[in-house]
């Protein structure tokens, strides 16, 4: 009988840890039926656990019932090395096999929706439609990518963990039942029983609690925190999420730029990963002006630029203006035959009128491209030679256009990015967007009125760069004169013009963090409300604990959160974050595994004072 050997979980031996020192040992092992063969009596089993697979021998004396897959198994044996030509070099075990001496069928497993055994390269490449693996999620899980992705989940929250607790910060759980936080998306709202009609809200972020606890003293402050928020969802978000979310007294913007980049360095080099630290910061309006964008992926900082004539092109094209020509650069570009093949039918289709020219002087050099025959070759050759350190015997490429160039030339350098042919300067490019605008000014149809609304762009705790205040209250001046001078547009340029201490951090052109220095100064705290559109009774009601708190001794205080899920997924390679959340939900906030969100018994609501209505 199987258990007659006193095992504990500390013996546990794990499938995918099947290594020399077992050899010629006795072992019991655990896990699920992943792939089986028949050899005339014996079977081969693959039995896999979420370390990994092993094979076992069965021979047909141990008279096993039939097997399905991904029954789940009890095998005691010993474990043998394999003979040269059985070894399989796709598998860690892949030298050794478990003989077994006894085997115990724990559980049956029904015909499988879809195979969990068909891919063990990349679940990037599965060819099972999302909703079934979601539907299912506990087969998905079971992949081995997928509980690798788990499990590096786990790990990055644990460094993260053990980074904080050694600079001092306390992990405090702040509520979920709270009120709401303005982070600007809409809030999911929990009824009170207990005082009917009305509502508890979801906390979009800890933001106002953790500035309370430096109110309180804690000083530092971090939670791996659950965000919960009513948005459209993308690729990139999720209606809950998590956050390592940070708040510090008496600190500067550059004390959390070095914690954040010092955070980032230990947890990734932990994980086997290398960084380089400092992180570049860039300006807001820097980054608008040259990248249009708030998040640019300077992984492909191939900038385009405008032709300067340095070399002479005898072109007469009236679509070719060489003299409005531009021009991007690509270094160490290498084209294969058929990549190049690939790029003219691209151009061909989307009708993009442009020259080319591909030039090597290494091995047997050469200039080739559309741009060939307009050009004196050696004046390319020399230009290259004199202008770039970098031709020294690899591709490079040229591609010059005129019309619409920013459009071509972005559209080229993106079909490169999608297929790989770009290689990134480096796997992961962090980069600190800083001084970001304090406001941002949006439009709002009400009735056939356009309405124009003052906003914070981060949230409205956030405070402003010092050389901008007195713009701050000049503004608020102004409105409080005529509310509105805000379709005025040299007012609303003014307003968009004031920096704050805001920041972001953004990772391979995704935004991966936010932050600010916060505002400390009641009465400045209440000229913000005021632009905003919050008056002194709004305040008070949404927020006028925090204003009260401020009475009694409040350290200047600053903070950022970071999005563990969209970390996690761009250092491992996915667009999507649900590949690295074990349960998440789908784009309409449904969770396929358990069918929430789901109607409720008419009694709950009657008890909670709620009546449902149409709603169209
Ligand atoms: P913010 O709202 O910018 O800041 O959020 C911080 C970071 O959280 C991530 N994130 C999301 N990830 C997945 N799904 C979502 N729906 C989602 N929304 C945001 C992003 C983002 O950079 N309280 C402030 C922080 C502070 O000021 O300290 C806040 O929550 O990566």
């Amino acid at each position: 009988m199987i258990n007659q050997i006193d095992y504990t979980y500390k013996d546990r031996v794990w499938c995918g840890k099947i290594n020399e020192k077992y050899v010629n040992k006795e072992v019991k092992i655990y896990g699920w039926v992943h792939r089986f063969r028949d050899m005339g009596g014996i079977l081969f089993v693959d039995l896999r656990d979420r370390t990994g697979i092993v094979q076992v021998v069965m021979s047909s004396e141990l008279k096993i019932n039939k097997l399905s897959l991904e029954d789940v198994l009890e095998v005691v044996g010993i474990v043998k090395e394999r003979p040269i030509e059985n070894i399989n070099p796709n598998i860690a075990t892949g030298n050794f096999e478990v003989i077994a001496k006894e085997i115990k069928i724990l559980s049956k497993s029904e015909a499988l929706p879809f195979m969990i055994n068909e891919d063990y390269k990349d679940i990037r490449d599965l060819k099972i439609d999302e909703a079934t693996r979601l539907k299912y999620r506990y087969l998905d899980l079971r992949r081995l990518q997928m509980f690798k992705n788990m499990y590096f989940r786990h790990k990055i929250i644990k460094y993260i963990r053990d980074f904080m607790d050694n600079e001092d910060f306390l992990e405090i759980e702040t509520p979920l039942l709270a009120k709401p936080t303005p982070e600007g998306a809409r809030d999911f709202l929990v009824p009170s029983r207990l005082q009917p009609g009305k509502f508890y809200a979801l906390p979009q972020s800890p933001q106002l609690f953790k500035q309370i606890l430096m109110v309180a003293g804690i000083d530092r402050y971090f939670q791996i925190a659950k965000c919960l928020r009513d948005e459209d969802l993308r690729a990139d978000r999720q209606p809950e999420f998590t956050q390592v979310d940070i708040e510090m007294s008496f600190i500067s913007k550059k004390d959390i730029f070095l914690l954040i980049e010092n955070l980032l360095d230990y947890v990734l080099n932990n994980l086997g990963i290398e960084i380089s630290i400092p992180f570049e910061v860039i300006d807001y309006n820097y980054a608008i002006k040259h990248f249009n964008s708030d998040k640019p992926d300077l992984r492909f900082n191939y900038p385009v630029k405008k032709w300067n004539n340095s070399i002479k092109i005898n072109l007469n094209d009236e679509d070719f203006d060489i003299n409005q020509a531009y021009y991007i650069f690509f270094k160490n570009l290498v084209l294969t035959r058929k990549e190049l093949d690939k790029l003219n039918e691209f151009l061909r289709q989307n009708n993009l009128k442009f020259l080319y020219l591909i030039s090597s002087n290494s091995g047997e050099s050469f200039f080739k491209g559309s741009l060939v025959k307009f050009v004196d070759i050696n004046e390319v050759d020399n230009y290259l030679r004199n202008e770039n350190q970098f031709y020294n015997g690899d591709y490079i490429v040229f591609v010059i256009s005129s019309k619409n160039y920013l459009n071509e030339l972005i559209l080229i350098k993106n079909y490169l990015i999608e297929n790989k042919v770009l290689k990134p300067v480096k796997d992961f490019y962090f980069l600190w967007v800083d001084n970001f605008p304090l406001f941002k000014v949006e439009e709002e149809k009400v009735g056939n009125k356009l309405i124009r609304k003052i906003s914070p762009e981060h949230h409205p705790f956030t405070n402003v760069l010092e050389e901008d205040k007195d713009k701050v209250y000049m503004i608020y001046e102004k409105l409080k004169k005529n509310p509105n001078i805000i379709y005025d547009d040299e007012f609303v340029k003014e307003v968009l013009s004031i920096r704050s201490l805001a920041y972001d951090l953004v990772l391979n052109g995704v935004e991966i963090a936010s932050g600010s220095i916060r505002i400390t100064d009641i009465k400045f705290q209440k000229i913000i409300f005021e632009i905003i559109g919050i008056n002194e009774e709004d305040a008070n009601r949404k927020f006028g604990f925090l204003l009260e708190a401020f009475k009694y001794g409040v350290p200047p205080h600053g903070g950022i959160a970071l999005g563990i899920d969209r970390i996690i997924a761009l250092l491992l390679g996915y667009n999507s974050i649900r590949e690295v959340i074990a349960f998440p939900k789908t784009q309409s906030g449904t969770c396929l595994l358990t069918k929430a969100p789901s109607e409720v018994d008419l009694s709950q609501l009657k008890e909670l004072g709620i009546k449902l209505m149409e709603v169209n």
